[in-house]
């Protein structure tokens, strides 16, 4: 076995790692969760985060090399995120790749998440033609942007306030539902009925987005019509949300004449909204490129994906942490 990059995921609350080769072949992966340390305080606990990842990290990685049977020798490079993130997270990741590189003599690259989640779809074959659309949508982020090539991107627009992920998030807990919350809305959606018009922010308005007053108007419905099923209320919600996103998707498709449309991160999961985005992509005759829904959410198999775009542009590596690191970057 030769030709691996060993991919480090720590920016939020999974400690992930992946052995991927340059096809986009995954040879290992292991993903640990902290949904539960996490789950009573309403949000991600920045510092019991990075307890967490430092307790995981160490044997995470040793079981992924062991079960590829890998050795360091077999590695082209190690790429671990860098940012965005908390920054007591991206430390972990990032400490523990630069201990490793040193001691293994295998170069480090710190790598954009985004990016990464970007490469989540050339994983086991996935081809992207460019120029692309893409369309980030997860807990952290909500953006759509112009994908020339693997690397080069031009931000159209992002969130003013929440992201969509975390407004899906924000509702399933007044609905009662526990983390993740994403998943629980999906399935709570699928049994009922969106008899509730909700607002559909911006929808309009080029691509900029706005889910705060969303989740607002349910935390409201939520009040006034107790009578209103979690169900109903989940369908009504992932209405409003996913016609807002095929609306700017759509509006991209129109103005950038891309040949695909490429959908990641966490609520890329969503089967509601894959229908969806396949709809649009279909009327305007472009590819619809998806992650496998298992990589949708955070994962080091896309960090590591990415890393090979760092190596074949010969950027320099820098595994100094960035919680705010653009796209762009
Ligand atoms: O990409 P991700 O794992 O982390 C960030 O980079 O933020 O995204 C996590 C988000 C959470 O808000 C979660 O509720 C949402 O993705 N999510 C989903 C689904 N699975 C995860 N949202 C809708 N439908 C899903 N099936
Ligand atoms: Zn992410």
């Amino acid at each position: 076995m030769s030709g691996l990059i060993l991919g480090i995921e720590t920016s939020c609350d999974d400690t992930s790692a992946a052995l991927v080769d340059r096809s986009g072949h995954v040879a290992a992966i292991r993903t640990v969760s902290q949904f539960e340390i996490h789950d009573s305080f309403g949000g991600v606990y920045p510092e019991l985060a990075s307890r967490a990842h430092l307790e995981a990290i160490l044997p995470v990685i040793g079981e992924v090399m062991d079960e590829a049977g890998v050795t360091p020798r077999d590695l082209t490079a190690i790429g671990v995120t860098r940012g965005p993130g908390l920054i007591g997270s991206l430390l972990v990741g990032l400490s523990t790749a630069e201990a490793l590189s040193m001691g293994w003599g295998v170069p480090a690259y710190g790598v954009n998440h985004l990016r990464g989640h970007i490469r989540s779809v050339a994983l086991e074959g996935g081809v992207t033609d460019h120029p692309a659309v893409v369309m980030l949508v997860s807990g952290g982020h909500t953006l759509i942007a112009e994908v020339t090539d693997a690397w080069t991107c031009r931000l159209l627009g992002t969130t003013r306030d929440d992201s969509v992920g975390e407004s899906y998030d924000k509702v399933a807990r007044m609905l009662g539902f526990g983390m993740p919350g994403g998943p629980a809305i999906d399935r709570a959606a699928k049994a009922g009925t969106a008899t509730l018009r909700l607002p559909r922010p911006m929808k309009n308005e080029g691509y900029e987005f706005s889910f705060s007053g969303l989740k607002s108007s349910v935390a409201r419905h939520v009040e006034t019509h107790p009578e209103i099923s979690p169900e109903d209320m989940s369908a009504s919600f992932v209405a409003a949300c996913i016609e807002v996103l095929a609306a700017k998707a759509e509006r991209a498709l129109v103005e950038c004449r891309p040949k695909s449309l490429v959908i990641v991160g966490g609520v890329a999961a969503s089967p509601q909204l894959r229908a969806a985005m396949a709809e649009v992509a279909d009327r305007h005759g472009v590819a619809l490129c998806l992650p496998p829904v298992t990589w949708a959410t955070d994962n080091a198999a896309m960090i590591a994906m990415a890393t090979w775009d760092y190596l074949d542009r010969g950027v320099q590596p820098d595994l100094v942490p960035k919680p705010n690191l653009p796209l762009e970057m």
